[in-house]
This record gives C-alpha cells, structure tokens and sequence, in this order.
C-alpha cells in the first residue's frame, strides 16, 4: 500500500525495451514531478525495460497475457492495491478494453510514434516514409475504447529526411518521445 506524497500514484505498462519508462523514472525522481510511480506491470515476463525499475527499486510485476479479461482483472485488482491514479502505457503493446477503462475511471495516457490522428496502429515510421510525408512524429493522448484516438495532451513533429529509414526516423523519434510523455503529464495534471 503506499501512502500519499501529494504526487500521483503512478502505473507504467511496458511490453519491451522501456526506454519510455527509463525516462518517466528519471523524470518522477525530480523536484518538479508530479507523479510517483508506485508499480511498473508488463504482459511479457521478459521484457527489457524491468530491469529499470528493478534498478529503482520499483515494484513489478509480469501477468501472463493468456487473455484480456483474466489479465484486465489481475491488473485492476493491482492498480487498487497500489492505490494508482495515473496510468501510463509506455510501449504496452496490448489494447486495454472498453471495460477496464470505465473500471479504473482514472486516466490512461499512451505515447504513440506518429503525429496521430495519422498512423493509428503499428509500423508507423515506414508507412509515413512511404507515403512521402514531410514530417512524422509524436503523440501523447488520452486513452478511449478506440485504438489511438483519445484526446490529444502534447504533439511534437520531427522532420522526414531524404535518407531517413524506418529505423533513423525511429531513433530520432524515440529521444522526442523521451522528453514530450513528462511534459504531457505535466500538462493533464495541472490542466494548462
Ligand atoms: C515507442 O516508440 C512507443 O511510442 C511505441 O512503442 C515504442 C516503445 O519503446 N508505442 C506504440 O507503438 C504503442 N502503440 P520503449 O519500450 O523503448 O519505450
């Protein structure tokens, strides 16, 4: 159970690499962070990004993804426990149902690498390259039943260049991501 420090009790969800979650941690342990993250989950017992919480001394846990309600009610029930007001998916690659939003009735926010309401979904680098777009980017928004489409909290765009990859674009996406899901916090817990 952890007590109140004025900060948000905070839940990341990883699926992978965390490097989103490195950087939430590093952000959360600043004087001027609003949040607290009390317990990191992950659906892939072996994901990279829990060693950084382990690293932090950071509770986690891994639930078996065997399917969505039996891992949405593990979740919920862990989210009570930890006494969480803030969820952020970091890289969770699992949709979160309609059900479970309305349950936790708290706010979810996701960080997504594309300028949405463009490139819902997966692959997002290539298809923006392919598609011959100046600019790609990042979008942190509030999460709905519909895949990719709550409300958006901050946006920043990163330019296309002529030599850019699925993976360059993605490595410089990624460090734009690093520094806009703290803002974007920021942003919805003080309403500005
Ligand atoms: C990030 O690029 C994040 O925006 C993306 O997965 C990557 C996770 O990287 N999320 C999605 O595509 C969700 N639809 P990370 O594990 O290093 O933070």
């Amino acid at each position: 159970m952890e007590k109140s420090s004025g900060k948000k009790n905070t839940a990341v969800l990883i699926s992978g690499r965390g490097s989103n979650l490195r950087s939430l941690i590093k952000y959360s342990k600043t004087k001027k962070s609003l949040i607290k993250i009390v317990l990191v989950v992950s659906d892939n017992f072996n994901a990279k990004g829990l060693s950084y919480a382990n690293k932090s001394n950071i509770n986690n846990i891994s639930i078996k993804y065997s399917n969505k309600k039996i891992f949405e009610d593990r979740l919920l029930k862990l989210l009570k426990r930890y006494n969480v007001d803030l969820i952020c998916l970091a890289g969770f690659m699992k949709i979160l149902s309609g059900s479970f939003i309305k349950k936790f009735y708290k706010p979810i926010l996701n960080i997504h690498p594309s300028l949405l309401p463009k490139y819902k979904g997966l692959n997002t680098h290539n298809r923006a390259i392919q598609n011959k777009d100046k600019y790609s980017g990042a979008t942190v928004h509030i999460v709905n039943e519909k895949l990719d489409s709550g409300r958006i909290i901050l946006q920043k765009k990163v330019k296309i260049l002529k030599s850019d990859n699925g993976k360059s674009l993605e490595k410089r996406i990624l460090k734009i991501e690093h520094k806009i899901y703290p803002k974007a916090i920021t942003r919805l817990l003080t309403n500005y």
